[in-house]
């Protein structure tokens, strides 16, 4: 069996996630690459290995230390050493990216940063494969998850600004400072890194204006929800006349906007290329375990030759009967005893009812209602004997209901 050792600098909310996701998914790994991947060591900024000692039995480094240096010189290190260096640390790369894509670039190794920006959704993979092909002229993001988390809290809950922050911290949203969050710097980087492989072009840290939501009143949020106006920090990355924007402040947004549903500690991207209009990208984007994913992911993609073709390892059979809400609409005789008599059978069936309403009288009677989740062979047994009812017109039509609520 082949080894392929990982080295982890830091064992913070993210190096901590990433440890326990190494070793429980292994096996997985093993299965998908041929390799199986070890912990090679962890080193803090108090405990574990000399660097030195931990690079030489690595052949992956994992920065997950965060801050500039030792991240800075440890990353360059291991790279200049031939091994590969996956990090989620966006401080570093919006500031020191051109130095460390060049030292990858000269040694033959990967430098993956997936986790970097917007949690475990996959905007880099995506800005620098997927869409390659595609001439973008703007990238619109919600990407920092605290902020989103204390305006959605603040505008939902009504809770105040600072309840918001204690609450975002406690669920390890937060930056260790988490001035970098609500002053906007955080989303500032991640906007530079955006900008960066959008545009092709090296992108600072410094050269983003960035405004943070310290300034925001909870009367501010609670007018603008009467004007139907929801209120996000956005980042922008813009081409105008042949130059380039890059920026971060609150703005409010009407419903219809692709980010406006995006709230708790949720990120979204929204991409907008001539040849592809528009799309957007959304899911959790802070938080130990959903970033330390997003890592694993750079790991695995790491082992693997690229454009490798998918291996199944996991045979599973496949589900031919799911549970699922219904519409139901049927057209009746307004007759004494029919509702009693559809509402029976599907009871008997085990489908129970949520909401009814009847339309129209006599002949042009319509029983419509939705029920409850079930197994679809349930509903479809109760809505064969519906169908052969003599008080039915026409035959009954039914269409499923998607009832998850993601919050
Ligand atoms: N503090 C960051 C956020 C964590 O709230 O989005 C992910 O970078």
């Amino acid at each position: 069996m082949s080894e392929f050792r990982i080295g982890v600098l830091g064992r913070g909310t993210v190096g901590g996630a990433f440890v326990t996701l190494l070793e429980r998914h292994a096996s997985r790994i093993e299965r998908i690459t041929g390799l199986r991947p070890v912990l090679a060591g962890v080193l803090t900024r108090r405990t574990g290995p000399p660097f030195e000692e931990l690079l030489e039995r690595s052949e992956l480094i994992v920065e997950l230390i965060g801050g500039i240096e030792p991240a800075r010189a440890w990353a360059l290190e291991a790279m200049r050493a031939g091994r590969h260096v996956v990090t989620a640390n966006k401080q570093l790369l919006s500031q020191y990216g051109e130095e460390l894509f060049a030292t990858a670039r000269d040694h033959g190794v990967q430098l993956r940063f997936e986790g970097a920006v917007a949690g475990v959704v996959p905007v880099i993979r995506v800005l620098q494969e997927s869409l390659a092909g595609a001439r973008i002229d703007r990238v619109h993001g919600i990407v920092n998850g605290t902020t989103n988390f204390i305006l959605s809290e603040m505008a939902r809950a009504g809770l105040s600004y600072e309840a918001a922050l204690v609450e975002a911290q406690r669920l390890g949203y937060a930056e260790a400072d988490p001035a970098d969050d609500v002053d906007g710097r955080d989303a500032a980087a991640k906007m530079a890194i955006l900008a960066r492989l959008a545009f092709d072009t090296p992108v600072h840290l410094d050269q983003v204006r960035y405004e943070g939501i310290e300034q925001i009143a909870p009367d501010d949020l609670e007018y603008a929800r009467e004007l139907g106006l929801g209120l996000k920090l956005i980042g922008t990355a813009e081409r105008i006349d042949g130059r380039l924007s890059v920026r971060v402040h609150p703005a409010f947004l009407y419903p219809g906007h692709p980010l406006a549903s995006i709230s708790g500690p949720f990120n979204a991207v929204t991409v907008e290329s001539p040849e592809i209009t528009e799309i957007t990208m959304s899911g959790p984007g802070a938080g130990g375990p959903q970033t330390a994913t997003a890592v694993l992911g750079d790991v695995v993609s790491a082992m693997i030759p690229p454009a490798s073709a998918p291996k199944a390892t996991e045979p599973l059979e496949l589900v031919d009967d799911v549970v699922s809400s219904f519409y139901l609409h049927l057209e009746v005789a307004d007759e004494p005893g029919v509702l009693a008599t559809v509402a029976q059978l599907l009871a008997t069936h085990g489908v129970s009812v949520k909401s009814v309403v009847q339309k129209g009288l006599a002949d042009q009677a319509r029983l419509v209602m939705v029920v409850h989740p079930v197994l679809e062979s349930r509903f479809y047994g109760a809505l064969a004997e519906i169908a052969a009812l003599a008080a039915l017109r026409s035959p009954p039509r039914s269409i499923r209901v998607l009832e998850e609520e993601f919050s």
